[in-house]
């Protein structure tokens, strides 16, 4: 009988101080950790389109034209910020006609600055911007955009291009990037003489973005990369379960212990 409460005791006591007991997933950390530093106002445009995307085919141009210069020197523009809008390698790929191969540099210059906004939107502003007729962009003058707010989705329109913001790559003030799934081609260069947008047949002059096969490919593989976030919740959660087990059997041990005292 003796033995058996001692043994009972021991085995709440060695519970109650088993390493796992009453954690729920974070090691334990003797030292405190140093305050962490500021986070610096400055984002480098070219790091942040390098890892997100596909941008590639973006982000050459934006080098070719040096464009990126211009934009990343308002990026560093904390009062302004910018707002870019980039197209995805895929949204590149399946541009037949108009094609941007028979642009004068100045004219594919244009082109990549129109992707951009001089000041930093949150996709919450653009319910107020879509009150806006012709948004001005990077590019001056006539190059403008519209916006709509449709519940939450953002449409873009270029006149020749209407697409939509298809996700947040990067939404902090002073630096907004969002991907969209068309090329914009402005008015100003392309004219206004579109072909009417939605448009089943006659075949369209701007191949739809979103039906080819390798834009579909790109959306199944960031829907992939971005999905697989629940497992290490999941792993802190057996643990947590772990922990309350522990926890019940040490309690139970005790109780038995006082029926026996
Ligand atoms: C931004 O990152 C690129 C690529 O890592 C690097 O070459 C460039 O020097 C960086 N720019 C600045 C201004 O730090
Ligand atoms: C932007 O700011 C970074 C960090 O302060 C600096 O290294 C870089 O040269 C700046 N780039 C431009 C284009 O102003
Ligand atoms: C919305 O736009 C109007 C001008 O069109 C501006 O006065 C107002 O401050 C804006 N509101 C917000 C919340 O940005
Ligand atoms: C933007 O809206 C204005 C006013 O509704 C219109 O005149 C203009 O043509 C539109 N621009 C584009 C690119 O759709």
């Amino acid at each position: 009988m003796e033995f058996s409460m001692i043994f009972t005791f021991s085995t709440a006591l060695l519970l109650l101080l088993s390493p796992g007991f009453g954690k729920t997933g974070s090691p334990p950390s003797l030292s405190p950790t140093p305050a962490p530093a500021p986070a610096p106002d400055y984002v480098n445009l070219t790091d942040l389109l390098t890892v997100a995307g596909p941008f590639h085919t973006f982000l050459g141009y934006l080098q070719s034209t040096k464009v990126i210069d211009t934009f990343q020197n308002q990026a560093n523009n904390t009062e302004e910020g910018i707002t870019i809008f980039v197209p995805k390698d895929s949204a590149f790929s399946s541009l037949k006609k108009p094609s941007l191969s028979k642009l004068t540099p100045d004219q594919l210059k244009q082109v990549i600055l129109f992707h951009a906004l001089p000041h930093f939107y949150a996709l919450a502003d653009f319910k107020n911007l879509s009150q806006t007729s012709s948004t001005p962009t990077f590019a001056g003058g006539d190059y403008t955009l519209n916006f709509t707010d449709n519940s939450g989705t953002v449409h873009v329109n270029s006149g020749w291009s209407l697409t939509k913001v298809s996700s947040a790559v990067h939404a902090t003030d002073p630096v907004a990037v969002y991907q969209v799934d068309k090329v914009l081609l402005p008015e100003a260069i392309f004219g206004t003489d579109i072909p009417p947008t939605p448009a089943p047949s006659p075949a369209p002059e701007i191949a739809p973005a979103a039906d080819s096969p390798d834009a579909k490919s790109a959306d199944t593989k960031s829907a992939k990369s971005s999905s697989p976030s629940s497992s290490p919740d999941e792993a802190a959660s057996h643990r947590t379960i772990f922990s309350l087990g522990n926890f019940v059997l040490a309690i139970s041990s005790m109780a038995i212990m006082v029926v026996f005292l």
